[in-house]
């Protein structure tokens, strides 16, 4: 079997992302072949600009290495270090009609939330892409979050009818859905790099306790697990429980009538913990061991990619 999946790199990631799908490849790269993409040509879907894109890669790069994916284990490369993928793109976007690539939820989605003027074509087609994404390496297990799903059907659709077509080049993969439901941020809301409602793996102690400080709750002052009723507090307790390994709904009942400020002081002690090993490996990386794990990842990956893409083009008959 063998994983891929990826993030886009637009900032560092946060603790949502390490409960939600970090510490899952932390587990599957002991048992699994694993490929871990920065995804950095995705960025320019739904903005017009890459932004601060290297600084963007090193960051996410580091949060990599500090939470401990192990290099000799996961091949972590770039999409723009592999031009291959491109060119996979024009006989996957062959596949596909242009009535499924209008369908797409997540592609909607992603519009109606979109800063831009206008829909650039890259947003309609970047899930084709994506399929290259998984196809390039022959992926069978892709761990995502749920929103993904419509693009690993996409994925699934191209395998089949490229199989169908020319040869059978391609497994059909699966998602693998996270178990920890998406976390809430300390709004309120979801929790998003781009809303500042979260918590970075980089933040230092101080910034995770001013962060959680400022955290919405509500008046009540006994404190109890109600994530539908009481959505602030049920988020603060499901990270100190995530962080301390207990259940939320014990910790509540520890705080009692403590009130908010013996929430936040519990819930930023329980991260500060848990992270504390984490923040302490990611400050003695220096940006060119980052660097010189992506040159490696890139090289081994492209390295796969261009075995498939000769055997796509001898199935296609070019
Ligand atoms: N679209 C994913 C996201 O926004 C990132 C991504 C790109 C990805 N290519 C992938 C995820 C391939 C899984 C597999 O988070």
């Amino acid at each position: 079997m063998t994983v891929l999946t990826g993030d886009r790199p637009t900032g560092p990631l946060h603790i949502g992302h390490y409960f939600g799908s970090l510490a899952n490849r932390l587990a599957l790269q002991d048992t699994h072949e694993v490929f871990v993409l920065l995804a950095d040509y995705q960025v320019i879907t739904d903005r017009d600009l890459p932004g601060e894109i290297q600084r963007n890669i090193t960051d996410v790069l580091l949060d990599y290495l500090a939470i401990g994916l192990d290099p000799a284990k996961v091949t972590i490369f770039q999409h723009s270090a592999l031009p291959e993928l491109n060119q996979l793109l024009l006989p996957f976007l062959s596949l596909v009609t242009v009535a499924e690539l209008g369908r797409n939820p997540t592609v909607k989605d992603e519009i109606a939330h979109s800063s831009q003027a206008a829909v650039s074509g890259l947003m309609f087609t970047y899930p084709v892409h994506q399929a290259a994404d998984i196809l390039f390496c022959k992926g069978t297990l892709v761990p995502v979050g749920k929103d993904q799903l419509p693009h690993i059907e996409v994925t699934r659709t191209i395998a089949r009818r490229f199989n169908e077509r020319y040869a059978p080049v391609f497994p059909v993969p699966e998602a693998m859905l996270s178990r920890t439901p998406l976390l809430g941020g300390l709004d309120g809301g979801k929790m998003s790099k781009s809303r500042g409602n979260s918590i970075a793996l980089k933040a230092s102690e101080d910034e995770t306790a001013a962060l959680i400080r400022r955290a919405v709750t509500d008046v009540d002052r006994r404190i109890t697990f109600e994530p539908e009723t009481r959505p602030g507090v049920a988020t603060l307790l499901t990270i100190a429980g995530l962080c301390s390994g207990r259940e939320p709904r014990e910790l509540a009942e520890e705080i009692g009538d403590g009130g908010a400020s013996a929430l936040k002081r519990l819930t930023t002690e329980a991260v500060n913990e848990f992270f504390r090993p984490i923040r302490k490996r990611r400050a003695e990386l220096t940006e060119q061991d980052a660097r010189a794990v992506l040159a490696e990842g890139n090289e081994r990956a492209r390295a796969v990619a261009i075995r498939t893409l000769e055997e796509v083009r001898q199935a296609m008959g070019f």
